[in-house]
This record gives structure tokens, sequence and C-alpha cells, in this order.
């Protein structure tokens, strides 16, 4: 597909034929491809004595060229803001030429890079947080145009350089970071420090841009248990007061919680008022299963038992203290007498 427009673009040269003065331009001068946290962009400089009108057509190449920006008047093009793949290993080579109407000048190649070889790595973005004695670095990686940092370079490293406001001579190093937040804690109490991050990584052989210095002071070491301290203390302090509170109006507290006044009228009217719901009124209407009863004599040998009186009465239960045994026993009973 790339090959067909620029085969294109060759194509029309040649139909223009005669009118087309290849090379008759001056061609654009110190063409150079060049790569920021993984784009890819072409620049040149306009030749000697350059037509304000002067265009230029530019390509780029992994083994052919696919074009690039056509009729810019910029001396730069950005491949990587085209539509077109960029792989963030390939090796790339461009190319411009200068156009003026039907006349164009030879191409000029650039040199060639080797993407993730060669771009130049952003500085990271760093944040402190002060802890008492201790900072909190937190590292945010470069934005890439195309990839990402830990995507392109799976063993990049940050360089942490810290060093006293002021004495940068005497700065200390920690490397071979891998994690994006870092707790510095060999500081000294209410001074401070300022930080600044490099990221290396194995294939790129330049570090990446150092960050900006970033400042924040340590305070006292024993922030945070001196903090635990006064709200303990306040806490007890606290519970104390509210013991001799209640202890001093207890009777005022005792009255408050179980007055002896009596509720509102309309408070005990509510309360009084029988309820309405449905199921309470269908619960309290509904009689119990009416227990049938029958009049059992029992005539023991020794004494008689009086009739109608529970047989509880007559003494120990003779038949267990199973109370259901016992009312099935007063059933047969009073049938075996009707
Ligand atoms: C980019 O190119 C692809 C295929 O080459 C195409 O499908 C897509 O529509 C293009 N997108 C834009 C924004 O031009
Ligand atoms: C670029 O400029 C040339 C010469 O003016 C013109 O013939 C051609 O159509 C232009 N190409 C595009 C893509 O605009
Ligand atoms: C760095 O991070 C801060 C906070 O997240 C943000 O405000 C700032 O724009 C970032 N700077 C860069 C250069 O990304
Ligand atoms: C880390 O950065 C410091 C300061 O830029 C430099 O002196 C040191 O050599 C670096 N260390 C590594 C391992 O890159």
């Amino acid at each position: 597909m790339s090959a067909t427009i620029c085969a294109f673009l060759l194509t029309f040269s040649a139909l223009r034929g005669p009118t087309v003065v290849s090379g008759a331009l001056n061609r654009p001068t110190n063409v150079r491809l060049t790569s920021y946290n993984m784009n890819l962009v072409l620049r040149w400089d306009s030749p000697a004595g350059a037509a304000s009108s002067l265009v230029y057509t530019t390509g780029s190449s992994v083994t052919a060229y696919r074009v690039g920006c056509v009729n810019i008047s910029r001396l730069e093009c950005d491949f990587t803001r085209l539509n077109i793949s960029i792989s963030e290993y390939g090796k790339y080579t461009g190319r411009v030429r200068a156009q003026l109407g039907a006349e164009s000048s030879a191409w000029v190649e650039s040199n060639q890079i080797t993407l993730d070889k060669d771009t130049i790595i952003g500085s990271p973005n760093v944040s402190l947080f002060t802890n008492g004695a201790t900072i909190d670095v937190s590292i945010k990686d470069p934005v890439f145009k195309i990839s990402a940092l830990r995507n392109v370079y799976n063993y990049a490293t940050y360089n942490i350089t810290y060093w006293k406001d002021g004495q940068k001579e005497k700065a200390r190093s920690i490397s071979n970071i891998q994690q994006n937040r870092v707790v510095l804690n060999d500081l000294d109490l209410w001074t401070k420090y300022c930080v600044q991050v490099q990221i290396n990584t194995e294939r790129n052989p330049n570090p990446s841009k150092p960050s900006r210095a970033v400042c924040e002071s340590t305070t006292n070491e024993k922030g945070a248990p001196w903090v635990a301290a006064v709200v303990t203390f306040v806490i007890m302090a606290m519970a104390v007061a509210l013991v001799v509170v209640a202890v001093v109006y207890r009777k005022c507290i005792s009255h408050f919680l179980c007055p002896k006044d009596s509720l509102p009228q309309h408070f005990k009217e509510y309360l009084l008022a029988p309820p309405s719901s449905p199921m309470y009124l269908a619960m309290r209407n509904s009689h119990p299963p009416e227990e049938i009863y029958h009049q059992v004599s029992i005539i023991a040998h020794d004494r008689p038992v009086e009739e109608g009186s529970p047989l509880e009465a007559a003494g120990p239960p003779q038949w267990g203290s199973d109370s259901g045994k016992r009312d099935r026993l007063k059933s047969t009973e009073a049938m075996r007498k009707s």
C-alpha cells in the first residue's frame, strides 16, 4: 500500500514530462531524523536563497519509502502524527525534497535511527510528600507517543538523586529502583531536601532527561507518634470529663432518662388506641380451638376421688407425667362411661 503511494508520486512526476525539472531546485539542508519520547520527526533547513512559496514533501522508510507530509511549508514532518504504523523497534530513515510549482529538488536522505535505541527519553514527573523525617518520592513515567515506557523498556530503572537544598555537590544517589514510589529515610530533621530522578534503560544508551528538581522539608522525627500521643490524651481527657459530669449531674441525668412527667395526652391516646393492623385484628378475633373436656371419675381401691376434681389432686400420677397420655386416658375413660 505504501509502495503504491510512493510509486504514484514518482509516476506523477514522470507524467509531467518535460515541465518537471527534477534537481533544478536547491535541496533542503541539514536533514535529520529525530525521536523524542518515541515520536519520529524529520527536520531540515530550507535551501539557501529559497523562495517563500517553497514546499516540501517527505517520506519515511524502513525498507521502502512511504509517503509522509506532502506540499508542506513547515520545516518538519512528524511521522507519528500521520496514519502510518510505526514500530517501536524499527530502523527508520527519512527523506525530503523541495518543490516550487512543477519543479522539485532531488531527495535528501536523513540519518538512520532505531527508535528504542535512539529516542530521547523525556524527564519523569516527580512529586514529594513529607512524612515526618522521611520523604516519599512518587515518580510518573514520561508519556510516549507510541507504546509506553514500561512496554518498550521492560527493565527501566530510576536513579534518584537527592541533596540538602543548596548543597548539590554533596548529593547522594540511589539507583536501580524499579518501583515508582520510594521512601527516603536517611534524612535530617527540619531540613529542606531536593530530589531529581533520571530513568536508565538497558537498550537506550542515554539516560532520560533529568526531572526538574523538586524540594520539600522534613519535619519532626516523632511526627506521627507525637500526634498519636496528643490524640490519645485528648480522648482520655474527654472520657474523664464525661465521667465527672455523669457523677456530678447524675440526678439530672436520671431525671432526663426516666422523666417523672407524664407523657403528653396525644402520645398516650396514640399508644392506647387499639391497633388497626388487620393481622392483629384477625389474631385477636380468632378464638382458641375449644377443648373437648369430659369429666372423669377414677375410683381408687383405698379411697374414692371426688368427681370432677383434677387428676393431679388424686396423688402422684400413676401413668407417668406425660399429660398427653393422661388426656388420652381421660377421653377413653369417658367413652367407656358413655
Ligand atoms: C488509518 O488507516 C487505516 C488503514 O490504513 C484506515 O482504516 C483508517 O480509517 C485510517 N484512519 C484515519 C483517521 O485516517
Ligand atoms: C503538491 O503540489 C503539486 C505542485 O503544486 C501539485 O501538483 C500536487 O497536486 C500537490 N499534491 C497534493 C497532495 O496536494
Ligand atoms: C506532573 O504531575 C503534576 C501532578 O500530577 C501535574 O500537575 C503536572 O502537569 C505534571 N507535569 C508534567 C510535565 O507532566
Ligand atoms: C545517577 O545519577 C547521578 C546524578 O546524575 C549520577 O552521578 C550517577 O552516576 C547516576 N547513577 C547511575 C547508576 O546511573
